[in-house]
């Protein structure tokens, strides 16, 4: 094996090697070969032969041969094949609202590095017009809210979101996405948490004090609370219409509850996630949910009496301890700093295997502490996916 692959191995208690014969991963079933970046084969690997993902059966505790691995953002950004659909389709309300270009764009990690969580192409914002909320993200500036809601009567001429009505290229390019994907990886969908949409809507776009949210959560809570109910009955729905539609397990995106404090967080956005979770499992008991919350050391123990099966973790959590904190039951993702996959080969192979034998043989789903940065290199992310799929619990 040539010193690249080899480094797989080092350091690590989980082999990217060929499984042993006493592996459980050795069954009758079709095998087919890993290969590391310089072409040689670092493994062979179990196509299932059971229907289901491999995302889906990690998520059950079931007995899985290594942890399945995607990447938040991995749709879209630093691919170059993106780029070019980007110079075509220069809007990008187009280009996640056009279902063709929904499919391909999701696809197009799918196609090169065969995740196990095939993401689809979209935006936590894209229910607002459905919901009499129109905005735009604009390069360079990020989102856009043209009218932000300041008062009890904005928040009053909010509709009710219908997914099948006012999104129904979500629908169809998840059912699509299923039918592409064939089980051989988990059709994700995902929504944004009622916080961190209200954070958009209020603050008009992207903020860095929360002050306008902030003045309405301490000075007009009853406004507020209005708001994040009408996203929370609306975000309840879309989950259930995408996994209708296709979706095998939803990640519900609160990224910036940890603007608040862990009372704040209590008051504005447990109960809402406690909310969406609760309906959703009454309809859908088998639906994984994943959360997630950048920076959210301060709030674990608490993201986990949400009631998701999966709890995301940011990087500036120790996998470990994180996995300590949220107890048996849960499962989790994450974490590699996005930022190693700046680094050396070496040292992304490193680092991969320090979070897996950090998390344990079970209910890990392998993903970096939050999305892609752009200007990663694409080759660096081939290798994150070669030596994940080639660990060996
Ligand atoms: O993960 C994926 O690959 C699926 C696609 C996806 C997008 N946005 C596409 C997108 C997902 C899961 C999101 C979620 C999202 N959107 C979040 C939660 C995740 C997180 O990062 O915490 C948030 C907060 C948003 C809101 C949003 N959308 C912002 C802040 C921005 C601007 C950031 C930037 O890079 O400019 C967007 C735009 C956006 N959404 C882009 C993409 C690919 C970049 C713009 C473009 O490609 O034209």
């Amino acid at each position: 094996m040539a010193s690249m692959c080899s480094s797989v191995s080092n350091s690590s208690r989980f082999l990217a090697s060929k499984p042993s014969s006493s592996s459980s991963c050795r069954s009758k079933s079709n095998l087919s070969t890993i290969r590391c970046a310089i072409g040689e084969i670092i493994s062979e690997a179990k196509v299932s032969s059971s229907t289901e993902p491999l995302l889906l059966s990690a998520v059950k505790g079931e007995k899985v041969e290594r942890p399945p691995v995607w990447l938040m953002r991995q749709a879209g950004r630093y691919m170059k094949s993106y780029q070019l659909i980007c110079e075509k389709y220069p809007s990008f309300r187009e280009r996640s609202e056009n279902v063709d270009l929904v499919v391909e764009i999701s696809l197009q990690p799918w196609k090169v590095f065969k995740p196990d969580g095939v993401i689809l192409f979209s935006d936590i914002l894209t229910p607002l017009p459905g919901m009499n909320i129109p905005f735009d993200i604009v390069k360079g500036k990020g989102p856009i809210i043209y009218d932000p809601l300041r008062t009890a009567e904005d928040v009053s001429k909010i509709r009710e979101f219908v997914p099948e009505e006012f999104v129904p290229y979500v629908g169809e390019a998840l059912t699509t996405l299923r039918a592409e994907v064939k089980n051989e990886a988990a059709v994700l969908g995902f929504v944004g948490a009622p916080f961190t949409l209200a954070s958009y809507v209020v603050e008009g776009g992207s903020s860095k004090h929360f002050s306008k949210i902030k003045r309405m959560a301490f000075s007009q809570p009853e406004v507020l609370h209005a708001l994040l109910q009408k996203f929370t009955t609306s975000m309840a729905q879309y989950i259930k219409y995408q996994a209708d539609h296709g979706a095998q397990a939803v990640q519900i995106f609160d990224s910036w509850a940890t603007e608040l404090s862990p009372a704040d967080f209590e008051e504005f956005s447990l109960p809402y996630l406690k909310q969406i979770v609760d309906s959703v499992k009454s309809t859908h008991p088998n639906l994984p949910l994943i959360l997630y919350a950048s920076g959210s050391g301060g709030l674990l123990e608490r993201l986990s009496l949400t009631g998701v099966d999966v709890v995301s973790l940011d990087w500036t959590v120790d996998m470990a301890e994180g996995r300590r904190r949220l107890g048996a039951d849960v499962a989790v993702q994450g974490n590699v700093d996005p930022g190693v996959l700046f680094g050396s080969k070496d040292f992304i192979t490193k680092r991969i295997n320090d979070t897996v034998n950090k998390a344990g043989n079970h209910k890990h789903i392998l993903n970096l502490g939050h999305g892609i940065v752009v200007g990663t290199p694409e080759e660096n992310v081939a290798h994150f996916f070669e030596v994940a799929k080639g660990i060996r619990y």
